[in-house]
């Protein structure tokens, strides 16, 4: 692209998870707060539930749903998502979306087994974590090396104590943890390279051009390991026909 030349700035995680459903399709987005997933899916044509923790973010979702259009396709259930298996029907989902939440539950294991649970099988399960290497490296830029060193060597990733943060995660990590659930990794995808290593500091860059250079890093598979987030994208295995019975 020549200098200046303008790019054309997708939402790369809206651009998957609409490749991974159709009309009718019915999807549950834990931890989904004011909709930023799901009034989109519901404008697709989905039915979603969203279930979230939070009063205040559910009746965003509403009125977002509402001036959308989409308020009969979106269902907003006040729940934590340790409670995922008593408000939400299961193997049934055709895709379960949880961004950005798994770095604050209590228990990983129990929460992921229950994202599972809901999938149908073949279904899909949409995650967005935050990336350690990222974080580790935005920490070392700052000069904090010691904290850079503690993350590496803890691990969840924290720094210390008083981390906001219960977790981060890395590919091979989270590929283990799902592995652990019963699901399949079918693509991670790296988000925020710059970003994440600007890690709050300024930029000249415009937000535009920011955006847009996220987007041509991204194709590098070297940069998605240290991207701020990883996007993962994974299924329920199918189970094979067991053998048929041995006529008598
Ligand atoms: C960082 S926001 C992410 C919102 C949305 N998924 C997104 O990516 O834009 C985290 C959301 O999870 C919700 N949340 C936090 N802990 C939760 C829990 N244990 N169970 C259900 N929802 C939770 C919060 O209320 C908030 O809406």
């Amino acid at each position: 692209m020549q200098d200046g030349a303008r790019a054309v700035v997708v939402d790369p995680v809206q651009a998957a998870l609409a490749a991974l459903v159709a009309p009718g399709s019915t999807v549950i987005d834990v931890g989904g707060g004011s909709g930023t997933r799901a009034v989109p899916l519901a404008r697709q044509g989905c039915v979603v539930t969203v279930v979230d923790s939070s009063i205040d973010a559910l009746a965003i979702l509403r009125r977002r749903a509402a001036e959308a259009g989409v308020a009969d396709r979106v269902h907003a259930v006040q729940a934590d998502a340790d409670r995922l298996a008593g408000v939400v029907p299961q193997g049934q989902a055709d895709l379960v979306v949880c961004h950005h939440l798994l770095e604050q539950v209590d228990d990983l294991p129990s929460t992921l087994s229950s994202l599972a649970a809901a999938l149908r099988p073949g279904g899909r399960l949409s995650l967005l974590v935050p990336g350690l290497l990222s974080a580790v490296l935005g920490q070392a830029l700052a000069g904090r090396a010691g904290e850079a060193r503690a993350m590496l060597a803890d691990p969840a990733g924290r720094w210390g104590p008083r981390d906001p943060l219960r977790r981060r995660f890395d590919i091979a990590g989270i590929s283990a943890d799902l592995a652990a659930a019963g699901l399949e990794v079918d693509q991670v995808t790296g988000l925020g390279v710059v970003s994440g290593l600007l890690s709050g500091r300024s930029t000249q860059a415009s937000d535009g051009d920011l955006a847009a250079l996220e987007q041509e890093l991204a194709v590098h598979e070297p940069l998605r390991r240290i991207a701020g987030d990883l996007h993962v994208l994974a299924r329920k295995p199918v189970p094979s026909n067991p053998d048929p019975a041995p006529s008598p």
